[in-house]
């Protein structure tokens, strides 16, 4: 087991919001959207959004663009340069001059695989809003930019506190699947932290079966070279899979444990419940299931209550809208309604509480 202060060492939550918000903010303002949003006074997410297909061309007919105007609303609200006005669903811009604030030099060092990703997606946000198809898809052009991505120090940092505590569960020779595998950083990485653990890993394309394959490859290396011999992975893919919405092709109680890390904001809203209902199916009675996600602020500040983590999830979320199949970070109470719901209680210890880091990690133990 590693200390505890040693893993969060990886986290600096907060991070990516800090580093980007003034690119976002500049990307707001030379769009032309806040100056549009000032001319209308005071505005529903109609208003803003006719005015935008008028006056800027942005395409409104399909995808998730006006979901991303209303991610900028609440981003800005955040700020301190939007406010809602009294009544209803509308707001104000309460900015006459514009003073964007200026990068933090703390935060400025390079090469973090978060913060490029993010910068390369807004690069394409102008097209994409005005009803370009979604430019990243998880298709073998664009494998380096998820590997970069999601090999990041912070997801990297939370896959090991969640593996952990599953491992201190589910105990050492527990049959683990890793749900939407990507590149793979999650196989290699319990491949560190839970070495007994029994493999077996899904995705609904095969376009990453050659990196994570690597990956798989690299963990047992480096197992046997320490005198520990992992089971090889179990591998499914395409053809055993279609994705979300359709049933998991494993029996009822198949598994212990369950990681699903980066993957929840690419199910359909209608389909959340059928999806998190088939990964109950597939865990044995006591199992446990670990997500890493992000929470979507909340107006109270209740679940997501760290200014620049909600500040981070909205860019993230406003971000990663340009890739194919993106539904978003999804509301923590909702979250927590649904599991329960379904037969899932938090195992968080103390407390057994569903999630933790501004509710961004979640275990939850089928009752
Ligand atoms: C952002 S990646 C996360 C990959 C990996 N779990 C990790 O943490 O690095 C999202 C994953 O979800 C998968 N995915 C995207 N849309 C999907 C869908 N509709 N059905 C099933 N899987 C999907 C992708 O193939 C990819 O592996």
């Amino acid at each position: 087991m590693y200390p505890m202060n040693e893993i969060l060492r990886g986290i600096r939550p907060g991070m990516p919001g800090r580093r980007m918000l003034p690119e976002l903010l500049a990307l707001v303002v030379r769009e032309g959207v806040l100056e549009r949003s000032r001319a209308l006074s005071v505005f529903n997410l109609d208003e803003l959004c006719g005015s935008l297909h008028r006056e800027l061309g942005y395409d409104f007919s399909r995808g998730n663009r006006r979901r991303m105007i209303r991610l900028l609303i609440d981003l800005l609200v955040d700020c301190g340069w939007m406010e809602p006005a009294r009544y209803g669903d509308r707001w104000s811009c309460r900015l006459h001059g514009i003073h964007l604030p200026g990068e933090n030099p703390a935060d400025a060092t390079e090469g973090d695989g978060q913060v490029d990703f993010f910068r390369r997606c807004l690069r394409l946000v102008p097209g994409y809003l005005r009803g370009e198809e979604a430019p990243i898809a998880f298709d073998a052009e664009n494998l380096h930019v998820w590997e970069e991505f999601l090999g990041c120090d912070e997801f990297q940092a939370c896959r090991s506190v969640l593996l952990d505590r599953m491992a201190s569960i589910a105990g050492d020779s527990a049959s683990l699947l890793d749900l939407c595998h990507g590149p793979g950083w999650g196989i290699e990485r319990a491949m560190e932290r839970w070495p007994e653990a029994r493999i077996t890993a899904i995705d609904f394309t095969d376009a990453f079966a050659g990196s994570a394959k690597v990956r798989a490859d690299r963990g047992y290396a480096r197992n046997a070279a320490r005198g520990r011999v992992s089971a090889p992975v179990e591998w499914f893919g395409p053809s055993d899979w279609k994705g979300f919405g359709h049933p998991l092709p494993f029996p009822e109680g198949a598994f212990d444990a369950v990681l699903f890390s980066c993957g929840d904001s690419y199910i359909r809203p209608d389909a959340r419940n059928a999806v998190y209902a088939d990964l109950r199916r597939v865990l044995a009675p006591g199992g446990i299931l670990g997500i890493l996600t992000r929470g979507y602020p909340d107006p109270e500040h209740r679940h997501v209550p760290s200014y620049w983590v909600r500040v981070t999830v909205l860019i993230h979320d406003f971000s990663e809208s340009v890739c194919a199949g993106w539904h978003g970070f999804h509301d923590v109470g909702e979250n927590q309604e649904m599991f329960s719901r379904l037969g899932f209680r938090g195992a968080w210890s103390p407390g057994g509480a569903m999630n933790l880091l501004d509710s961004a990690l979640w275990i939850l133990k089928k009752g």
